[in-house]
């Protein structure tokens, strides 16, 4: 393989601009047409490339914010209260990154959310509050702090919070962005509340206890019968995994959320995973398709992307584009650093898109500009 990269060799567009091409090209213009030469070397990159920057967002700048939504609309004139954050570069698209949308949500005791459907398949990671719940297709599933939980492509759903409870704040993540773009977006609304079918947390009690499923159900969906994956289960495995296991010199201990009858992804669009960088964690670099968004949800650190330092502690939310050089650090001798993700891997690997590289230079760290 030749990994000279210069436009300027056989086999890549390199064709001079004559007077006689300008008026050929004008001509081919007026019917709708081009030559492929003056655009080929862009819309065929030597390597991956992302339209996307990397981006933190501080919850300490948010949060005061997100909950002012509450104040200023109520949950039938918004539908949702969600704060969305949106990167740089993908503005036209509503993305954080990639074809990836996330948003905080705030849902204040006694309110509840009126019941939809998309094929915009959703997620949530739970950043603040209690009693906070989720109805997904006739099932209640409450929710804690760290809890995550999945909405997958037309699922009917709706969210609230008990009367008794405290104000609840969530991330959304969403592949609104890549559903738009493919084209295949749509939205309903459900008529009324949905009727709740089974008991309350069916789904994790049958689901996502001690690794058994019912042998009298039959499974056909293509997303995890498991809609919620609790902290209190999670991270006592991550704890034991780190004691249990070698260390990934990238990653830390580095977990998917999983589809318990198949063992891969969540859903079929997106994926999901925790990691947890032990204290005083240096992970090297590596580069990769698919887009990522990280949530923090315990301890503090910083992460390396594509030479710029981002410092983040817990709720702090930063996006990785794909293909940009990242590494992850834990700040803290003595506590660890648990990062949540989600991710649109689910499609890079089903279309044969996921490539990945080491970065081998400087002992596999980064010089920071
Ligand atoms: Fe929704
Ligand atoms: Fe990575």
């Amino acid at each position: 393989m030749n990994e000279n990269h210069s436009d300027d060799q056989i086999g890549r567009a390199r064709v001079q601009d004559t007077p006689a091409l300008e008026a050929y090209y004008k001509e081919l213009e007026k019917l709708g047409a081009g030559a492929l030469w003056t655009v080929a070397n862009d819309i065929e990159p030597w390597e991956p490339r992302s339209s996307s920057v990397p981006m933190l967002w501080k919850y300490d700048d948010l949060r005061d914010l997100v909950v002012k939504s509450s104040e200023l609309v109520t949950p039938e004139q918004a539908g949702r209260r969600v704060v969305y954050l949106v990167n740089d570069k993908r503005k036209d698209v509503s993305a954080a990154v990639g074809w990836l949308y996330t948003g905080i949500q705030v849902t204040r005791p006694g309110e509840s959310t009126s019941a939809h459907r998309h094929k915009a398949s959703a997620l949530r990671f739970i950043m603040e509050g209690e009693g906070g719940y989720t109805v997904v297709n006739g099932n209640k599933i409450t929710f804690e702090v760290n809890d995550f939980v999945i909405t997958p492509n037309s699922a009917w759903h709706e969210h609230g919070v008990d009367v008794n409870g405290k104000t609840c704040i969530w991330q959304d993540g969403l592949d609104i962005p890549l559903v738009n773009a493919l084209e295949a977006n749509d939205y309903a609304v459900y008529d009324g509340k949905q009727s709740i079918d089974v008991p309350v947390n069916n789904s994790p009690i049958n689901y996502g206890t001690a690794g058994i499923i019912p042998a009298d159900k039959i499974w056909d969906e293509p997303f995890s019968p498991l809609f919620k994956f609790s902290w209190s289960k999670v991270y006592p495995a991550l704890i034991e995994a780190s004691k249990s296991n070698e260390i990934n010199p990238v990653d830390g201990v580095f977990m998917h959320y999983c589809n318990p009858m198949t063992g891969g992804h969540v859903m079929q669009t997106m994926g999901a995973s925790i990691q947890l960088l032990p204290a005083g964690f240096s992970g090297k670099a590596h580069k990769h398709t698919g887009s990522f968004v990280y949530q923090c949800a315990k301890g503090k650190g910083y992460s390396i992307i594509n030479g710029q330092r981002y410092d983040w502690a817990a709720r702090d939310i930063f996006c990785v584009p794909s293909w940009a050089w990242h590494e992850h650090h834990n700040a803290s001798d003595n506590e660890e650093a648990c990062l949540f993700s989600f991710n649109d891997l689910p499609v890079m690997e089903k279309l044969g898109l996921y490539q990945e590289k080491d970065f081998v230079e400087n002992n596999g760290h980064q010089e920071v500009q």
